[in-house]
């Protein structure tokens, strides 16, 4: 658990938004890292996690998409894409750098992405806006009681039958020195899924994600629920 108000990886920037979760900072820098990580050690793991999140999203042209803890954007660019132009998606994450850096992503691709400074125990929507809410490699970052915190934001700002697909880094306890510290907050699956089932979601369901051999890829994972819709149907889509 993170015992410090912010939390950087670099000292030298407060950001707008104040959490006890664990804020990254970088742009570009965040993205040339990640890419080189992405391809170096984790061999493609991350992108194919990415993917893997718009697969289980199953959007549809049109649908409101919420992507908490947006970092610099990578995954709400794809998401726009799925969705088309009568589809709208907002990326939230309390990092200046990366918000900045995701609303030049967008406009360099023409998308009309909406990137906004915010934080998932505190959702700045109004109640059932969003069909589906996503979230990668983020809740990991957040102590047990933001994680509630957050669910239950999630839960207002779904429409009944809404979808919530969350891809994560699974907890291993062997990890140390710098990892323990980064993973801090990271649970397994089944923790999370329980956490999701308690905030009033429905149809929770897992799955692995398994590291090739030879990567440093740690173990993560996807968990899907749905709202409740309060006709008792699950929206179809
Ligand atoms: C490892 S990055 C993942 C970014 C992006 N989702 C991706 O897959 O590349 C985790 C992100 O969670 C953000 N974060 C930390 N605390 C948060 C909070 N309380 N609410 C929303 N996002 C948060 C960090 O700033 C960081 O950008």
């Amino acid at each position: 658990m993170h015992s410090s108000r912010h939390h950087r990886h670099e000292a030298g920037q407060v950001s707008a938004k104040t959490t006890n979760g664990l804020i990254l900072k970088g742009g570009w820098r965040y993205d040339l890292h990640g890419w080189l990580f992405d391809a170096c050690m984790f061999r493609g793991m991350g992108r194919e996690l990415r993917q893997r999140t718009v697969t289980l999203a199953q959007l549809q042209p049109g649908d409101q998409v919420l992507d908490v803890g947006c970092g610099t954007g990578t995954l709400a660019l794809e998401v726009q894409r799925r969705v088309g132009s009568a589809g709208r998606v907002v990326g939230i994450d309390p990092g200046n750098e990366q918000i900045a850096r995701a609303r030049a992503k967008a406009a360099r691709h023409d998308l009309p992405i909406a990137f906004q400074v915010g934080v998932i125990e505190q959702l700045a929507f109004p109640d059932q806006m969003f069909d589906v809410v996503l979230s990668t490699l983020m809740m990991h970052h957040l102590p047990k009681n933001l994680k509630v915190q957050g669910l239950a934001e999630i839960v207002r700002v779904l429409k009944p039958g809404g979808r919530l697909i969350i891809a994560d880094f699974t907890r291993k306890q062997e990890r140390s020195g710098l990892a323990t510290r980064f993973h801090a907050g990271g649970s397994s699956l089944s923790e999370l899924a329980a956490l999701i089932a308690d905030a009033g979601f429905v149809q929770v369901d897992t799955e692995e994600m398994r590291p090739p051999r030879f990567s440093a890829f740690p173990g993560a994972g996807f968990v899907t629920a749905y709202k409740s819709a309060d006709a008792g149907m699950i929206k179809e889509r």
